[in-house]
């Protein structure tokens, strides 16, 4: 563990709109699949994030969370619909701010890639579950299945008014919980990738075939929660740099997408690639930082801020990159689920970064 006392570039805040994170080592949302029968956030999600928040990280992403009852991955997911579902992210929401970290929220509609076990029930898969064992009907721009999914319904054009205004509302129930920053979920092979790839769309309408008409969906949503998002608060999108897969998104469609996104009012894109789908092929490759290139073509590009993600595990990278100028945050997930005071672990006895109750410990 580095124990040097002098903080690293990461360690500067960063200020979007009228939010400012303390410091640019940031927690990438990732799903717990511990939801109450209502999507309601349970003992779990503060047990979880709580100690995230106190471990020094500058932004807590609340993991995915479902836009409507028909858009969840599982049963057990996050939901952000209802009013009640709201006021049920208070607490939480409250004391990741008390404990100086911004919280904000990843909102999701799955698509295709619904209606799925949670990961370590069954074969491991996320296989199936069908309308009989509780699932529901599944939407996406054509009706391919992902693997051994349900078949999914082509969406009709009505479906997709549905789809922009269950996002606009769940930013607004955001708002209510008291979020400070939302994230569209645009990637990972969920229905506003599904619509972006060619690979997953193949439609003849206006929401399908030239980029322009790919990128409808995605643009209409994001334009939609921009609206309904507070204007002193940041709108992110996490966006697919690379499908990794002949015939998918290429950098250069993601560059296309992202100035579309600037144009949109988003403030910063969380920069990712892969999971489009089930093959192994199509892995994002092993490779510290796999992102950062792409983040900073994109940042280039569409002169938004940038945050990537995948295979960031130590401040020492956190710094280079965020130092490099090659991006102005990072998020961290699995190394944030090993070491929850990992932001903290280069300031071992620095009492203004740790919780004055542990000051004993220092
Ligand atoms: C347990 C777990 C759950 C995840 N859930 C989500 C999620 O809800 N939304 C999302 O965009 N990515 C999700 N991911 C992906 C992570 O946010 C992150 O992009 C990925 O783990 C790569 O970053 P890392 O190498 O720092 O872990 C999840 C990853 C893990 C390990």
């Amino acid at each position: 563990m580095p124990s040097t006392e002098t903080p690293g570039p990461e360690m500067n805040p960063l200020r979007l709109r009228e939010v400012t994170t303390p410091n640019r080592v940031w927690m990438s949302p990732m799903a717990q699949y511990a939801a109450g029968p209502d999507g309601m956030p349970t003992d779990w999600h503060m047990v979880h994030y709580g100690p995230r928040a106190l471990g020094g990280v500058g932004l807590l992403m609340v993991e995915s969370t479902a836009v409507g009852p028909l858009h969840r991955t599982t049963a057990a997911d996050l939901g952000i619909w209802t009013e009640d579902q709201a006021l049920a992210h208070r607490r939480l929401t409250s004391f990741v701010a008390d404990y100086g970290a911004v919280p904000a929220i990843q909102l999701i509609a799955a698509g295709r890639k619904g209606s799925h076990q949670v990961p370590w029930e069954g074969e491991g898969q996320n296989g199936p579950v069908s309308a009989a064992d509780g699932g529901w009907d599944l939407i996406a721009p054509s009706a391919i299945p992902f693997g051994d999914l349900a078949t999914p319904r082509e969406a009709t054009p009505d479906d997709l008014d549905e789809v922009v205004e269950a996002f606009a509302q769940a930013t607004r129930m955001s708002h209510l919980a008291g979020y400070h920053a939302v994230e569209i979920h645009a990637s990972h092979g969920y229905l506003l990738h599904q619509f972006l790839s060619p690979l997953a769309n193949h439609r003849t309408d206006e929401y399908g075939g030239s980029p322009q008409n790919r990128m409808r969906l995605p643009l209409r949503v994001a334009r939609a929660v921009r609206q309904a998002f507070p204007e002193d608060k940041p709108v992110f999108v996490r966006i697919t740099a690379t499908d990794w897969i002949d015939g998918g998104i290429t950098i250069e469609d993601a560059v296309q997408f992202a100035k579309e996104l600037a144009a949109a009012g988003i403030d910063l894109l969380d920069v990712t690639s892969g999971v489009l789908v089930r093959d192994e092929e199509a892995r994002p490759p092993t490779r510290e930082g796999v992102n950062v290139g792409f983040a900073a073509t994109l940042k280039e590009a569409s002169g938004l801020a940038v945050a990537p993600v995948g295979q960031i595990g130590s401040l020492a990278t956190a710094g280079r990159i965020v130092g490099a100028q090659e991006a102005d945050a990072v998020l961290l997930g699995r190394a944030l689920l090993r070491d929850p005071y990992l932001a903290l672990r280069h300031r071992p006895t620095d009492k203004d970064a740790w919780p004055v109750r542990y000051h004993r410990a220092l």
